[in-house]
């Protein structure tokens, strides 16, 4: 019995360890930086705080090459993201110029932003990013935490499926954003960087952050790893804007079906009290 036991735990080992393995092997980059989010595990909420700052660092520094197509302005006063007041979200609105029309003179034209508008892009179609970025178009990121999660599984719900995949998603993006270095044997690329966690290792994105590229309003000394972190949680926000309230619904559900079966096991008994057996 005992023996059997033993044998069952090493087949279920090996099989977790093969299915482990491809992930580790799939890219050549370094396993990204272990960073505990507060967002991560079944119950874990976004740190309001740091989404706004994190929308500060995208805003200031990330926007001026990469787009956030999926964000509306609206959204930055949502429940469950930064829930900056919605004073606030149109604030940032009107300092954006938005291409709107035809007019009755059948011309565009362009106005303030509002809520409803999405966050304006920096070039107005690919090959113009391309071209502005040695050939290179910066990605939207509104979807990159969950590109670059690396895993099938949520690893934002389970810490166990993290330990066999690696760090991905949010961790990834900070310890890009974080761990430029010089390149091994002072090799160059024209037009490229050096990034230990980009998988190639040559990127075409300049490090872009440096310590202070923007002041928080809070207070939070901006070092790059700061900011790396904050830009971060603020991405996968926007990747997952809903995650707070399906972790709720989620438990809720949990709760309900754990009292339904309780609830089923009595009748059971209940009825098959009557039975002889
Ligand atoms: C000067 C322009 C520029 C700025 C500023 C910039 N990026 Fe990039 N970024 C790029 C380019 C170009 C690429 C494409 C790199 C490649 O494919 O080699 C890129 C790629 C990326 C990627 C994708 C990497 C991958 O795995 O494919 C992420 C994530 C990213 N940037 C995040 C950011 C964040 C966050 C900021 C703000 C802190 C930022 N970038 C600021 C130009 C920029």
């Amino acid at each position: 019995m005992k023996n059997r036991i033993v044998r069952m735990l090493a087949v279920a080992g090996l099989g977790l360890g093969l299915l482990a393995a491809p992930a580790q092997a799939a890219g050549l980059q370094e396993n990204a930086e272990e960073h505990a989010f507060s967002f991560e595990g079944p119950f874990g909420q976004f740190d309001r705080a740091q989404l706004q700052r994190g929308w500060e660092v995208f805003r200031q520094v990330c926007s001026s090459c990469h787009s956030l197509n999926y964000l509306r302005f609206r959204n930055l006063a949502e429940p469950g993201g930064p829930e900056f007041t919605v004073e606030q979200a149109k604030a940032f609105a009107s300092q954006y110029d938005i291409t709107d029309g035809p007019d009755e003179n059948g011309e565009m034209f362009t106005r303030p932003g509002r809520l409803s508008d999405a966050f304006p892009a920096p070039y107005p179609n690919e090959q113009a990013a391309k071209a502005a970025n040695n050939g290179a178009a910066p990605p939207d990121l509104s979807l990159i935490v969950k590109g670059r999660e690396g895993w099938y599984y949520p690893w934002y719900i389970s810490p166990v499926l993290k330990l066999f995949k690696g760090n991905g998603g949010p961790e990834y993006v900070r310890s890009l954003l974080s761990g430029y270095t010089d390149p091994p044997h002072g090799e160059e690329r024209e037009g490229l960087n050096y990034n230990p966690y980009f998988p190639g290792h040559w990127i075409a994105m300049p490090p872009p952050l440096s310590d202070d590229a923007v002041e928080y309003k809070d207070g939070t000394p901006a070092t790059v790893k700061q900011m790396a972190t904050d830009v971060a949680a603020f991405l996968a926000w926007v990747a997952m804007p809903k995650m707070e309230e399906r972790k709720r619904i989620g438990l809720m559900t949990m709760l309900y079906l754990g009292l339904f079966t309780l609830l089923m096991y009595l009748v059971k008994r209940a009825i098959w009290s009557r039975v002889e057996h």
